[in-house]
């Protein structure tokens, strides 16, 4: 099955790379597993983010729906992550190293890991796969299960798998299962020239 692609749907006020447009979330994916490959194309993606003094400060923490660590990664989602995460092919939890190689306090830590994550995710839909951040998950459970230390913030988590018809999830979950349920703030809504506005 194709991947809808945002552009499709989606318009911007101003001209961008249809590669940003295209990105959404889907939720509806169809059970078959990622290579290892397709895989590491997503990280390799990931791999060249920039980050401050290039420390890249990002890690991920990875299972294949076929591999010994589904079960664990899973039992972290939540109750309705789960509900569509099952047909994932692989769950991923990101990572950002709080200090550099010499023990000093990184403060951004977290927009590196996140230049990451939508690397990985504009990566992994110009390949036409599913990507999918995940707030809903058990933080706690995710250190003391994958064996995460202190010194690493758990970011977020990450489901991808192959696309499927929008039919294989719980009719609630139809409804909002094309790119232009989410909608955006206007550009002038959070860009301010000069001074900052409330
Ligand atoms: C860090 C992060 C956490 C998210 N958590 C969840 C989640 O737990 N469950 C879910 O179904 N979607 C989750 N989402 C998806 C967002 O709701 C989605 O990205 C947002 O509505 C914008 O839509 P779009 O990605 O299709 O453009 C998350 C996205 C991100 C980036």
């Amino acid at each position: 099955m194709e991947y809808t692609k945002g552009s499709e749907i989606r318009k911007s006020d101003y001209p961008i790379h249809d590669l940003i447009l295209d990105r959404w979330s889907p939720r509806a994916m169809s059970g078959d597993s990622i290579s290892q490959d397709e895989l590491m194309r997503l990280f390799e993606a990931a791999r060249w983010a920039p980050s401050s003094s290039n420390i890249q400060p990002w890690r991920f923490v990875y299972a294949h729906k076929d591999g010994e660590y589904w079960d664990k990664f899973f039992g972290l989602l939540s109750e309705f992550n789960q509900t569509w995460c099952n047909n994932a092919g692989v769950l991923a939890v990101l990572l950002a190293k709080k200090t550099d190689d010499n023990g000093k306090e990184n403060r951004n830590h977290l927009s590196d890991a996140g230049a990451a994550w939508e690397n990985l995710a504009l990566q992994g839909s110009s390949m036409g796969l599913v990507v999918h951040g995940m707030a809903g998950y058990n933080v706690e459970k995710a250190r003391e299960e994958l064996k995460i230390p202190e010194d690493y913030d758990i970011v977020h988590m990450i489901a991808i798998g192959k696309p499927a018809d929008k039919e294989v999830l719980h009719e609630r979950m139809q409804k909002s299962e094309n790119p232009g349920a989410s909608t955006r703030k206007l550009v002038g809504e959070f860009v301010f020239e000069g001074e900052f506005k409330e």
